[in-house]
């Protein structure tokens, strides 16, 4: 069975409520929707009911996403928001572990599995990024480092709740303005450590989980990541940050794709 193409941005903390709502009403004025691919944004938590809003009143099926949340369902943790209040917004995902959160925030893997297991038991998709560090890197346990945070991520998660489940790799190396882009040779063999320490796990249903790639992608680079085996589609910073940029990173990923 054929894996879509998904593909989206993600904000951080850029756009207001009304910023984030021109901008995808425009991307889905210029994206046609089709079975074989699969869109998103992930616009900041203030953006969402703008966004959610537009997507019911259109009918618009491009995911909509947040930017992170609180394993907890509710209680006494401020500024923390919760996959119930997520989902009483009509968001259809969350991307957990972006490399932001686990670097800056210290969220650590034994946290992440809690929020994954909290957004599966609700019902809410998952954009889990994975990613090892330029140490990491340097010292050659790039695998291991993101074997380590996958399998802690998904300890204890059910099968049946896998079909929720897409991965990024974003090696925190290549992400950002100071990042250095990875070339698809860096790429391709942790792709292939992602797809079978998930099947591993869980048997070959998890050869269907989708793997995208994230970090200083643009539509120069963009087909040369999606063209991988293992690669379904990307996680984009910068380049989706404008309208003409997020539909041309994306035109330039679904070229080159493979499933
Ligand atoms: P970038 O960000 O494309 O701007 O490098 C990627 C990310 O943080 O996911």
């Amino acid at each position: 069975m054929g894996r879509p193409y998904i593909f989206g941005t993600n904000f951080k903390m850029n756009q207001t409520p009304a910023e984030s709502a021109a901008f995808f009403e425009q991307v889905a004025a210029r994206i046609a929707p089709r079975s074989d691919v699969h869109c998103y944004i992930i616009p900041p938590y203030t953006s969402l009911q703008a966004v959610t809003e537009l997507a019911r009143r259109d009918n618009i099926p491009i995911w909509i996403g947040a930017q992170n949340m609180h394993w907890a369902p509710e209680g006494a943790y401020t500024g923390e928001i919760s996959a119930r209040i997520l989902l009483a917004l009509g968001v259809d995902l969350v991307l957990l572990g972006h490399a932001e959160r686990r670097g800056l925030f210290h969220e650590g893997d034994p946290e992440l599995n809690r929020k994954v297991q909290a957004a599966f038991a609700a019902g809410l998709r998952v954009l889990l990024a994975v990613g090892e560090t330029g140490e990491e890197r340097q010292y050659g346990v790039s695998a291991e480092t993101v074997a380590r945070q996958l399998k802690i991520a998904l300890y204890d998660v059910p099968v049946e709740q896998l079909a929720l489940l897409s991965v990024a790799y974003e090696p925190v190396w290549s992400i950002g303005a100071g990042g250095t882009p990875a070339s698809p040779d860096d790429v391709a063999p942790i792709a292939t450590v992602i797809r079978s320490t998930i099947a591993d796990r869980f048997g070959d249903v998890g050869r269907q989980v989708p793997v995208l790639y994230g970090g200083s992608v643009n539509p120069s680079n963009a087909g040369s990541f999606t063209a991988l085996e293992d690669i379904d589609g990307l996680l984009v910073g910068r380049s989706g940050w404008t309208v003409d940029g997020y539909v041309a990173t994306y035109e330039a990923g679904l070229a080159a794709y493979s499933d």
